[in-house]
């Protein structure tokens, strides 16, 4: 193992450091047995899936202290609220829900209202929530939330406000536990952080550097989550194409997308998200020869013009991309693509929007998820020439928009009057419908005859009979 190696090697937090928050919370626990009514929590949860698994921990922890979950956190006694900093207007929202709880807080001066996630981690946001929001009692960022137990411990002994928003320790705890939301569909973080440093994007800021899970840790999760039933499992990254670099147990991600393909039971894997640049004939060939893999990519792409692609430090150019996606077609001619893209970076002219109108247009993706550049504080492109104004950033943004939408509408529309295997996995806002999802994770409205509560978590056979840009509807085919 050479030098750098071992450094890059993720630390696992220690047996007797994990003990002492398991300590922290059977104290809890104990204040909170003794009292006369069983008191509630909620967790409110904003941004990506690695946000949501750990929102999951989060519960199982404030379950381990003797916490019931409550409907909303209006009525609760420990309201945590796990946010994202992606965007500026997922901070602002996140502003506004603190501060509409504020009045709740004044009215049940008992309650501890917590803030972590992404937000604190960002340069000067721990110290606005200190200074702005001061019945915020207790902030910890995403590198302190296995300390959770102990921090929330010293919230409702003390009379000081608790701040602990340390910085990357490169650590991964293993063993929380969790959870989980719902009982069909789990996450399953396999690394955590990025390396990438795309110019625009401040999760490397705030989610420290990249640390991957050792192999054997997924797999008994794997294999446990398999056990109890979870029918469509998803393993998650900022970048899981450079999972287990540097590590010392030489894994990669094909390699573990089969181990994790031999995991016993009947479940579908997806994963999220690959970044361009690490993806390759490797990954593909591992999808295409594990059955369990679902034949769904997200691949985002970002920008279409290769100078954008430079200036976002995003490590291909569009024709490689154009060729990622053709061996991705050739090894599976029926593979599902989908994408990010951003509009308007710093500098972006109208003939590189154009590129990517181009690319689009090109790939037909199933499905793209567009945002406007939101410039984040502390990149690299936060300081880059911006002359191009929003009105004119936000017409780009329709244009393209619409223009997916005629692809989507147009790639559903192809499957009216297919059968297809999909997993039930819920009920549809509203009742009536069932939703599912197939192979390559489209959403199904499955309504009329034949189709049940009994059938959540079950694979079945629908038959599609209608379509738009966003979602398939069907029956169920007995
Ligand atoms: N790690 C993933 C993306 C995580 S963030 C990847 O590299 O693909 C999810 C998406 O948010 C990104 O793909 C990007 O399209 C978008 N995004 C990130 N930073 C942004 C910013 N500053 N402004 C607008 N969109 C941004
Ligand atoms: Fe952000 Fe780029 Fe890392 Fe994705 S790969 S999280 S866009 S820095
Ligand atoms: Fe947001 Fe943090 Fe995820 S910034 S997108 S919650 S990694």
């Amino acid at each position: 193992m050479s030098a750098d190696t071992a450094a890059r090697a993720a630390r696992k937090i220690g047996k007797s450091d994990l003990r002492r928050q398991r300590e922290c919370a059977a104290r809890v626990r104990k204040i909170n047995e003794s009292r006369a009514e069983t008191p509630l929590s909620y967790v409110d949860t904003y941004g990506c899936q690695q946000n949501e698994a750990d929102s999951e921990k989060l519960r199982g922890m404030l379950l381990e202290m003797g916490y019931s979950p409550a409907a909303d956190g209006e009525g609760a006694d420990v309201v945590v609220i796990n946010t994202c900093a992606i965007r500026s207007h997922a901070e602002k929202r996140v502003l506004g829900v603190i501060g509409a709880l504020g009045h709740v807080k004044a009215e049940r001066p008992g309650r501890v209202l917590a803030v972590c996630g992404c937000m604190p981690q960002r340069a000067g946001m721990a110290e606005t929530l200190r200074r702005s929001y001061g019945y915020v009692d207790l902030v910890f960022g995403v590198h302190a939330l296995w300390r959770f137990p102990e921090l929330l411990e010293k919230a409702l002994g003390d009379k000081e406000r608790v701040f602990a928003v340390d910085g990357d320790g490169g650590a991964i705890a293993e063993g929380l536990p969790s959870a989980r939301d719902g009982s069909v569909k789990a996450w399953l973080p396999i690394m955590y952080g990025c390396d990438n440093f795309c110019t625009y994007c401040v999760v490397p800021h705030v989610r420290g550097r990249e640390r991957s899970r050792e192999a054997d840790d997924v797999i008994s999760e794997a294999r446990a989550l398999a056990d109890s039933g979870y029918r469509d499992i998803t393993l998650l990254g900022q970048n899981v194409n450079s999972y287990g670099r540097g590590g010392v147990d030489g894994a990669d991600f094909p390699g573990l997308l089969r181990r994790v393909n031999g995991v016993d039971g009947d479940f579908l894997i997806r994963f999220m998200t690959s970044h361009p640049k690490d993806a390759g004939e490797a990954l593909f060939r591992a999808m295409s020869e594990c059955e369990k893999v679902a034949r769904h990519i997200h691949l985002p792409f970002q920008a279409g013009g290769d100078r954008v692609l430079r200036a976002m430090n995003r490590g291909y150019t569009s024709g490689a991309y154009l060729a990622l996606i053709d061996a991705a077609r050739r090894i599976m001619p029926d593979i599902v693509i989908t994408s990010d893209v951003i509009v308007g970076f710093p500098g972006e002219l109208r003939e590189d929007f154009d590129a990517t109108l181009r690319l689009v247009d090109t790939v037909r993706f199933d499905a793209l998820f567009t945002f406007i550049y939101s410039p984040r504080e502390g990149t690299p492109a936060a300081v880059m020439d911006d002359p191009v104004p929003k009105r004119e950033k936000q017409a780009w943004f329709d244009e393209l928009l619409a223009s997916q939408n005629a692809i989507s509408a147009n790639k559903h529309a192809a499957y009216v009057g297919r059968t297809v295997r999909a997993l039930v996995d819920g009920r549809d806002v509203g009742g009536g419908a069932w939703t599912a999802r197939t192979n390559g994770g489209r959403l199904v409205r499955v309504a009329g005859g034949g189709i049940g509560d009994g059938d959540i978590g079950r694979f079945i056979d629908v038959k599609i009979t209608g379509s738009a840009a966003w979602s398939l509807t069907g029956e169920k085919k007995e």
